[in-house]
């Protein structure tokens, strides 16, 4: 017998209106992001600047609409002026975050190109590890500037007259992490962020500024970080980083799929804190959230330590290279709900990344053709049906045991209503692993509307990968929801993501 779980959801019961930029992604020098990921002079399937037509494809697939760039911890020993100019003059730079050889091949020219053909705006990120304040307003002087001083006519003598107006610029990445490089305590951040913030604004008033929030939860200084730095940028800035990496180390399905109510708890303090910082200022101002890294990684943790330790200094070697399991796409699946729940306050999120490293779409090692991970599958959907209202379903659903998290609810779901289209979609997880679920929802807010499709990801094989020219794990459609006057009944499979899609 399945268990049952109700919802009800009503066109009242509004979150927000979501910002687009929560389906963005994330693509870092890194691996074999950039080098033999977007692009691969060369390849059968490479434009005649050496981009790859096929990732371009997946990628719009995914309809991302910001991707963060240049990373990630490379930026934090980022020079800039090596990755513009004449390609042939560009010297190759010891890459010291992840050990490798960067040739600056592709540079910013190059990837705003890339992210122009993909449909996607550029998330800039500035160093604020091994350099400072002049170097970013250089950077946003070089970019955004229309033309007549140093930076913006090097610009365009590099043959690019119009300004790129990048919009959306990051204050450095995770420099609380003692990984970082020149990582920073909270009051040395907090004043540099602070005063390149300034800075900047006055080169351009119309940018938008993410500031570090910690590493992950899990960081010391976690909450005393974002407290005091945004004592220092609080009018200054648009944006609190949030950064967050999942994984099954201990082997446990079961507890594995509850973590994503670790990051709504994430959320939640991190939105506690920045209101505590507004009470205490004052301020009129509300301060949103950019969960600009976020996903499962940790199947390349030991190979990818010894691979730095052992092969250092290659160009695009193998580094982040998860194959994701289908139990990891229900967690991406079960993390976007979180998101778009809290999507009054996350305005800004990046799957992270993108291509081959920690990524939804990997390219053939062996010269072959793009591929999609299990974990595609969700990201996709949510991107794609997921543009509206966020609306906040009431749910009743049974609970099961965990060994870490407790209970936790059986059924987690969100649903999203465009009224442009004249469309509703529910986004759900059974997370039960043992047993199905029969969700009844009342939709009678909702009149006129009648049942479109039912999308089910679901596998027998918790642990089922996909690989090139094999998907194992890919959607379909089924008859597992009807629909009867204002009452939907879905059998929500155990362990599966369904999209349950309501039109006029
Ligand atoms: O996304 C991979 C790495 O994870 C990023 O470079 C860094 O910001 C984070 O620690």
């Amino acid at each position: 017998m399945p268990k049952n779980a109700n919802m009800i959801l009503d066109k009242a019961f509004r979150i927000s209106q979501i910002d687009e930029r929560i389906y963005g992604s994330f693509i870092e020098h890194l691996g074999r992001a950039v080098y033999d990921g977007i692009y691969q002079p060369g390849h059968p399937n490479s434009d005649e600047n050496g981009f790859r037509k096929d990732v371009i494809e997946l990628v719009k697939e995914l309809n991302v609409p910001i991707v963060r760039y240049p990373g990630g911890n490379f930026v934090s020993s980022f020079n800039w002026e090596d990755s513009v100019g004449p390609v042939d003059q560009r010297p190759a730079r010891l890459e010291l975050a992840w050990r490798s050889l960067e040739t600056n091949k592709v540079g910013l020219h190059e990837f705003s190109k890339w992210a122009k053909a993909a449909n996607s705006d550029v998330m800039m990120a500035v160093n604020l590890g091994t350099r400072g304040i002049a170097d970013a307003c250089n950077l946003l002087e070089y970019c955004n500037h229309p033309g007549g001083t140093k930076y913006s006519d090097l610009r365009i003598s590099h043959g690019q007259k119009d300004p790129y107006n990048f919009k959306v610029w990051c204050l450095g990445n995770e420099m609380d992490g003692p990984w970082q490089l020149g990582a920073k305590t909270a009051t040395e951040y907090g004043r540099l962020a602070q005063e390149t913030a300034k800075a900047m604004k006055l080169i351009d008033p119309t940018v938008e500024f993410v500031v570090c929030g910690s590493s992950n939860k899990d960081m010391p200084t976690f909450a005393t970080w974002e407290d005091t730095v945004l004592d220092h940028t609080y009018e200054n800035v648009d944006y609190l980083s949030l950064h967050s990496y999942y994984g099954n180390r201990s082997g446990d399905s079961n507890d594995f799929l509850a973590k994503s109510d670790d990051m709504d708890e994430f959320i939640r303090s991190v939105v506690a804190i920045c209101d505590y910082v507004k009470a205490k200022k004052h301020s009129k101002k509300k301060m949103f959230l950019s969960f600009d890294e976020w996903n499962v990684w940790y199947h390349s943790n030991e190979s990818d330590n010894e691979e730095m330790k052992q092969h250092p200094w290659q160009v695009a070697p193998s580094l982040l290279e998860d194959i994701y399991t289908f139990e990891d796409a229900l967690v991406v699946g079960l993390l976007m709900i979180v998101l778009l729940r809290n999507s009054d306050r996350v305005r800004m999120a990046c799957l992270a990344q993108l291509i081959n490293v920690i990524a939804p779409i990997m390219t053939d090692k062996d010269g072959g053709g793009a591929w999609r991970q299990t974990i595609f599958y969700p990201f996709m959907h949510a991107s794609k049906y997921g543009r509206g209202v966020a609306l906040m379903p009431v749910i009743e659903s049974g609970v099961h045991a965990t060994s870490k998290h407790g209970d936790v609810t059986d059924v987690e779901s969100i649903a999203v209503y465009s009224e442009e289209k004249e469309e509703v979609t529910i986004f759900a997880v059974n997370r039960n692993l043992e047993e199905d679920v029969v969700l009844t929802t009342d939709v009678r807010s909702f009149e006129g509307y009648r049942l479109k499709e039912h999308i089910v990801l679901e596998c027998p094989d918790l642990k089922a990968v996909n690989a090139f020219g094999k998907e194992t794990v890919k959607p379909k459609t089924t008859d597992q929801t009807s629909m009867d006057g204002g009452k939907l009944t879905s059998m929500l499979h155990k362990a599966s993501w369904n999209v349950i899609r309501l039109t006029k």
